[in-house]
């Protein structure tokens, strides 16, 4: 075990608030859905019991209707913006109002392929509620085809350029004051402006009013666009839960179905005139017309072509570490700015398990070995600069000691799902 590998053990377990894991200290100090999923997998490596922990606690805060939310306040903190109080759910305990991408099943699946006598207990005690959230995505979310979101945050890619379309349409001018807090932990100039977060307080309130009620958010909320990141997400993890079903003797008709849609749909998320996968805002039926990270999960999704392989090598081989968020091409690249540019250790991780399925292996160890670099160089930062890997954002950052632990790192043999 390396120093790096014991760094990121260290990192999870001060990150660790009994039960459930923080993204970073100050910065994020609740549970977040996705992020929590990859500290499961992180703990996976040397704390099995704590990892599938994880996914229970993660699971238990499921919303009646099946929606998984994106956050879980379980202590209130005044370092983060917007609280429990904003969001005003009326979960307990409280939770946000929206959903993020639903890797849990591809993790799980994971999870249980590296001890399948072990987790058999704890797959089985997941999957129903598993199901229910999957089902939640087809029911509210995939109603045009492809999995839609009502809120940037909701992609779990924030502020990456896909959603300037559907940001336009949304009028923050009336949200009134409110305090950020998220500027008083880093660097605002690799944070999202003051404008975008105006919409995204305005998106909350509009949720606030409609109850929460997703068939009202999405047939009038203020924000609908179409998510290639999501859709590859889920796509992928319909069919790891497939698996899982199958390996519990489950009926796997349903998830079967709603695979198979989702995989007609895509279709609709080709853009001919970008050559890629590309998010669409569905009030006005237009295409981003930009190309970024979540088109490139297509991997995750067996769902390549040769058109978006010479888009991956173009924007890869236009930087020096790992995928950029956004095209470096293009003029709205923002190498240091949250989503519109850096590069995800995280994101590179999801790519690199389709790679990595599709037996693409010298394009999965260039990027295993881009992303290890940036964490040598840095140590375990939220996400590096792809240009010159400048480390940003929040640092002692779970996912990514975690994807050191279970890919990136020297340590990765023990994550038999990747290595
Ligand atoms: C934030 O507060 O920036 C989060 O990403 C929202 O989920």
């Amino acid at each position: 075990m390396t120093s790096l590998d014991n760094e990121a053990r260290d990192i999870l377990r001060k990150n660790d608030r009994g039960g459930y894991t923080i993204p970073t200290n100050g910065l994020y100090p609740y549970q977040w859905n996705w992020d929590s999923v990859f500290a499961a997998w992180g703990f996976s490596t040397f704390d099995p019991a704590r990892a599938w922990q994880e996914l229970e606690t993660l699971m238990a805060a499921q919303w009646e209707d099946g929606m998984v939310p994106h956050i879980i306040f379980h202590q209130s903190d005044p370092g983060y913006y917007p609280g429990p109080d904003v969001w005003a759910t009326g979960q307990t305990p409280p939770t946000s109002g929206i959903s993020q991408p639903p890797v849990a099943a591809i993790i799980t699946r994971l999870m249980w392929e590296a001890d399948k006598e072990a987790g058999r207990a704890h797959i089985k005690a997941l999957y129903p509620s598993l199901k229910r959230w999957h089902r939640w995505w087809h029911d509210f979310r995939c109603t045009y085809g492809p999995a839609a979101i009502t809120h940037p945050w909701e992609s779990g890619r924030d502020n990456c350029p896909d959603w300037d379309k559907g940001m336009a349409g949304v009028d923050g001018s009336g949200v009134g004051e409110y305090q950020r807090r998220d500027t008083g932990h880093v660097d605002p100039s690799m944070r999202p402006g003051k404008d975008d977060y105006d919409r995204y307080i305005a998106m909350v309130q509009f949720g606030v009013k409609a109850g929460w009620d997703p068939e009202r958010i999405v047939a009038d909320g203020p924000f609908l666009m179409l998510d290639p990141g999501i859709t590859f997400v889920l796509l992928r993890a319909h069919q790891d839960l497939i698996v899982l079903g199958q390996a519990l003797g489950e009926d796997v008709s349903e998830i079967e179905g709603w695979a198979l849609a989702l995989r007609n749909a895509l279709p609709l998320i080709w853009n001919p005139e970008l050559q890629a996968y590309d998010a669409k805002n569905l009030r006005t039926g237009e295409f981003a017309g930009v190309l970024g990270s979540g088109a490139f999960l297509a991997y995750l999704a067996d769902a390549s072509n040769p058109e978006l392989d010479a888009q991956l090598m173009r924007i890869w081989d236009a930087v020096r570490y790992g995928i950029p968020s956004a095209d470096p091409e293009a003029a709205i690249f923002d190498p240091r700015r949250y989503w519109r540019g850096p590069c995800w250790p995280v994101i590179n991780a999801l790519i690199a398990i389709g790679l990595r399925d599709a037996g693409r292996l010298d394009l999965e160890s260039r990027l295993r070995a881009e992303t290890a670099t940036l964490i040598e160089q840095h140590g375990f930062f939220e996400y590096f600069d792809p240009t010159d890997s400048t480390p940003c954002g929040g640092s002692n950052f779970t996912w990514t000691a975690a994807i050191w632990l279970t890919w990136a790192g020297d340590g990765r043999e023990r994550a038999k799902g990747v290595a």
